[in-house]
């Protein structure tokens, strides 16, 4: 079978500044739990051992040339940028953006750009991070900067990455700083992100850009383990608390009724101010990136609450390990492709069919080491994941979705937060130590399907 994509289709990867760039001066949250944690993080490696982007990203860009990349997401990292998140820019970070902007736009590459790839600057959390309004404002007036700054050389533009991460990391689950486990306070928190969300997509049609502005959301789509009501319902509870609380607001400009009345019956609603609901209406999208990496699986719960246990998520459904799935065991990941089909499937039905591409999809695995041969990694499994994730994208084109691209998580072996290095993602691979770059099977085989704009499969 032959797979053809569209004209124009943005083949490229995602990476993000905290994970690639290397030290700077603003201090992030990161580097401030890392500091004190160290055991957090896997073998101990925090935030400072990075793939070297910010000395290494004219070669690097090189390497991205190599791939057939036709374009690439990075983020901008606010604490570089703004080192107190507020007060005076860095010419240093303004000369660096600028640098790798134009050497993308130069070779061809079309940079898509992140503004906030979970790396607060932590003179913001100081003060509170998303819970506290004022950075809100710290983030409207950063993005606005950015506009200004870049905004003629980068035509597409993501307010934020994954914007449901740090709310479960940082405040339900104890995976991200501040390691807070409290219900209505991660409800504020992503509450707040919509509203700053909104604030950056109000200051970029004010500006009158030349681009567009989205947001990237990792979609899990929550299947019910049977068609029982209370499965489904319990699936559709999963699906409202963990897609629908960014989706809706950023497509359709509201929050969906039924996650409202949801918390508001457990007394869980953000304070909200009058003014508020207009200005979400004001941050929707022009285009919408989707990170899929695993499907949701869930089912009604067998066991009663405990009325004393934090009120979380879980009350709703428990979560469902169907016999037989197959899985990524490095990362304990489901692998299920056809999910990406039904999500651009919903996207098309329920959502007017947005302009949108798969921003990032990737399998991270451990000790790739083991896969060399005659000095390479021959990651079959990659290619394997990715031709199968690309057969559904296809299958979702063919009948009429709004897919545009696709991207993977990631172009070089990067710092994955808690993970550290553990798991391994790249096309590329990294020596930490030496930071050589190799390109692995599954690069060779990107290039070769970007540039072709189509690959065959038996
Ligand atoms: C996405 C993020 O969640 O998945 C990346 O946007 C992240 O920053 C990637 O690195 C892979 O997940 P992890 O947790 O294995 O690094």
């Amino acid at each position: 079978m032959k797979y053809a994509f569209p004209d124009n289709f943005w083949w490229g990867s995602a990476s993000s500044a905290l994970q690639t760039e290397g030290a700077r001066e603003g201090e992030t949250t990161w580097d401030y739990w890392f500091a004190r944690e160290p055991n957090r993080f896997h073998n101990g490696v925090g935030p400072q051992q990075t793939s070297t982007f910010y000395q290494h990203w004219k070669t690097d860009i090189q390497l991205l040339k190599q791939l057939n990349h036709n374009s690439f997401r990075t983020s901008i990292s606010w604490a570089r940028l703004i080192p107190d998140g507020i007060g005076e820019v860095n010419p240093e970070a303004v000369d660096f953006y600028h640098q790798v902007i134009d050497e993308l736009n130069e070779q061809g590459i079309t940079p898509f750009i992140t503004l906030f790839h979970f790396d607060m600057p932590m003179a913001m959390q100081a003060i509170g991070g998303w819970e506290n309004r004022e950075v809100v404002d710290a983030y409207a007036r950063y993005a606005q900067i950015c506009f200004e700054l870049f905004g003629d050389r980068v035509l597409h533009w993501f307010t934020f990455n994954e914007p449901i991460v740090p709310v479960e990391g940082g405040y339900l689950y104890d995976f991200h700083y501040p390691n807070v486990v409290d219900f209505r306070r991660a409800a504020t928190v992503a509450y707040h992100t919509v509203l700053a969300h909104a604030k950056a997509v109000q200051a970029y049609r004010a500006g009158h850009y030349a681009g567009e502005i989205g947001i990237v959301l990792n979609l899990t789509p929550s299947y019910p383990r049977s068609q029982n009501p209370a499965d489904v319902k319990a699936a559709h509870i999963a699906d409202l608390m963990f897609n629908r609380s960014f989706l809706d607001p950023v497509l359709r400009g509201e929050y969906p009724a039924d996650l409202v009345a949801l918390l508001k019956a457990y007394d869980q609603l953000p304070a909200c101010k009058p003014e508020d609901s207009a200005l979400i209406a004001e941050g929707k999208i022009d285009l919408l990136g989707v990170n899929y990496y695993q499907p949701r699986r869930v089912k009604c719960r067998d066991s009663a609450v405990n009325p004393q246990a934090p009120f979380m998520p879980e009350w709703f459904f428990d979560n469902y390990d169907m016999p037989g799935r197959k899985m990524n065991p490095y990362r304990g990941w489901e692998i299920y492709a056809p999910g990406i089909y039904d999500i651009l499937v919903n996207l098309r039905d329920n959502y007017g069919n947005p302009r949108c591409f798969i921003s990032e999809n990737g399998m991270g695995v451990e000790n790739e080491q083991r896969f060399i041969e005659n000095g390479q990694i021959n990651d079959k499994y990659r290619i394997e994941f990715i031709s199968e994730h690309l057969t559904w994208l296809h299958k979702g084109i063919s009948e009429g979705c709004n897919c545009l691209g696709y991207h993977m998580w990631t172009f070089i072996d990067n710092w994955s937060w808690c993970n550290a290095y553990k798991n391994r993602y790249g096309f590329i691979q990294l020596d930490v130590e030496t930071q050589q770059r190799t390109i692995k099977k599954s690069g060779e085989w990107f290039a070769a399907t970007a540039l072709n704009n189509r690959f065959e499969q038996e």
